[in-house]
């Protein structure tokens, strides 16, 4: 079955990540399955908003570490650029719903969603220190812009997880609600906002994001290549194969 599953229906396009076994982790192919959604559900005229979900226990595990041990990403053309590009740019509105472990990208990608549903079990982490890794996805400019710098510098330097409740107090969601919820929550909003005029979505949508966008932009070139280097470094080599063979890395 595919690992990301997508569903349109009376204007919403759902994107299920469907990859339970590892943790919703994303392989190379489910970014470009995702970038490729979101090019289709951009062209299409009769969609006027996407929902990006996982399941009631998990969002996602972030990036596999599998594919960074296998296949350094690197800059241009690499799927989970596409995607990154896709979705930072993506003119219509997203709405995400969050339970579980959101890690990685799993959390960085929801500073590119407008409206964000948290079951009460969901746990936001950005730990690429402790992977030798930096922040991705345009976050080391995103997370001190919604959260202030200490609470930013907290989440990215240590790395730790933070609850459903305190991604609500910093505004990185909207509503906390049951985790067997999260998802029929996150389509009653897609579904009032695909109900209203799709002109005026995408212009408020636009003006909103405006002064920042191109420098989200700039900021996801300039972390990637920062990330690309330290993927080949020794302390990323260490972490992973640790992560891989369930123990504590030693840097
Ligand atoms: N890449 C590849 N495989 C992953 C993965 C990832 N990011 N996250 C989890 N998995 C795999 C595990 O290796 C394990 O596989 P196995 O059954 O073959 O041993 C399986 O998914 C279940 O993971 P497990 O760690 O046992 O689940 P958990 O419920 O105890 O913990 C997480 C869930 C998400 C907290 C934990 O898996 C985790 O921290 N994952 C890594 C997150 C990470 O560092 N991502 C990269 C961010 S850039």
């Amino acid at each position: 079955m595919s690992e990301i599953l997508i569903h349109t229906d009376a204007g919403v396009t759902t994107l299920t990540i469907n990859r339970l076994e590892k943790k919703n982790s994303f392989t190379a192919a489910m970014y470009a399955a995702c970038a490729d959604a979101l090019d289709a559900a951009q062209s299409d005229s009769t969609v006027r908003t996407v929902v990006i979900q996982g399941h009631a226990t998990v969002f996602s595990a972030g990036n596999d570490i599998g594919d960074f041990q296998r296949a350094p990403v690197s800059r241009e053309g690499a799927p989970v650029f596409r995607f990154l590009r896709a979705i930072a740019t993506f003119p219509k509105p997203l709405v995400a719903a969050v339970c579980g472990p959101a890690v990685g990208i799993g959390t960085t990608l929801l500073f590119h969603c407008d409206l964000v549903v948290a079951g009460d079990n969901a746990a936001f982490s950005m730990p690429f220190v402790n992977l030798g890794l930096c922040p991705e996805a345009g976050s080391s400019l995103l997370v001190p812009q919604m959260m202030g710098y200490h609470r930013a510098a907290e989440a990215l330097l240590l790395g730790d997880p933070f609850l459903a409740e305190a991604a609500l107090e910093v505004g990185l969601v909207n509503r906390i609600v049951p985790p067997a919820e999260a998802n029929a929550e996150a389509q009653m909003l897609a579904r009032k906002l695909a109900a209203k005029p799709l002109e005026s979505l995408m212009e408020t949508k636009r003006l909103l994001k405006k002064v920042n966008l191109p420098q989200v932009l700039e900021r996801i070139d300039e972390e990637a290549l920062s990330f690309g280097r330290m993927l080949q470094q020794p302390a990323a080599k260490q972490a992973f194969a640790a992560f891989m063979e369930k123990r504590k890395p030693v840097f």
